[in-house]
């Protein structure tokens, strides 16, 4: 059996805080194929984010193994976890994070500036990623133009720019109404069977939950559940006592 995308064997995150330590996440082993399209779920507090950011390379595990493509993810050093991060991994987050002085496609080209990449390629290439979110026609638009919904398709461009194979996404219709979650739930799905795009999805929301084909929910910094999705069935709004 070839390695998955993501494996993390009995992986825990501990904060030191004043009052002591704080253990966000706890004895987390899962793994994560290809082209999987997950949601996590679980109450405000239960390491939703925490899981999130270790999965971004944003943030190392204190105890346990967090595995990227076969490779320890703790044993890397800054420099190769972002690196990882530059060339993996996407993030979307509720908050859609566009530079209000910039058009949507300087805003979808950034990371490629800092990657040192040309103007004209990285007009053509922002150019492109617009298209799939259907704003082809909003090139030049500021963000304050645009509405939450075509800002967070902006994000969702940015954050493919570099060729992305997972795209962690953090209540990203948190802030929308449904009309526009269902618009951006579409590019996801979309995103996952023409790209083989790899989506873990925090949401508070079963309908949201509803569109991805697993689900794990999270208490207390550990993973109490983990199971397919049935999506003729609705997401029960279970509270794990
Ligand atoms: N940087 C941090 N420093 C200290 N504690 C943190 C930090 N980030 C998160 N926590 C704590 O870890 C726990 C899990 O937080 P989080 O992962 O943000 O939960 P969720 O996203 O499910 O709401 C919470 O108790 C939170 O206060
Ligand atoms: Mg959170």
């Amino acid at each position: 059996m070839s390695e998955p995308l993501i494996r993390t064997v009995h992986m825990g995150k501990r904060y030191a805080l004043p009052a002591g330590d704080l253990q966000a996440l706890a004895d987390v082993s899962v793994a994560i194929g290809e082209a999987e399209f997950i949601a996590i779920m679980g109450p405000s507090g239960s390491g939703k984010s925490t899981f999130m950011n270790v999965l971004g390379c944003l943030d190392v595990p204190s105890e346990g193994e967090y595995f990227l493509r076969g490779q320890s993810v703790r044993s890397m050093d800054v420099d190769q976890r972002a690196h990882l991060r530059n060339t993996l991994i996407g993030f979307v987050f509720q908050s859609y994070n566009l530079l209000p002085r910039l058009s949507a496609v300087e805003n979808i080209g950034l990371p490629l500036v800092y990657a040192g990449v040309g103007v004209r390629e990285r007009d053509r290439r922002s150019r492109e990623l617009l298209a799939q979110v259907g704003l082809d026609r909003y090139a030049g638009f500021l963000p304050p133009q645009l509405s939450g919904g075509q800002q967070q398709r902006v994000a969702i461009a940015r954050s493919l720019v570099n060729d992305a194979t997972l795209l962690l996404a953090d209540e990203p219709t948190g802030n929308l109404d449904s009309h526009s979650s269902d618009e951006i739930l579409a590019i996801f799905e979309r995103l996952n069977r023409e790209r083989r795009l790899t989506i873990v999805l925090v949401t508070h929301e079963p309908d949201v939950a509803a569109h991805a084909r697993r689900l794990i929910r999270f208490h207390d910094g550990r993973i109490v559940s983990d199971t397919p999705v049935d999506r003729a069935a609705t997401i029960q709004r279970t509270v794990v006592a």
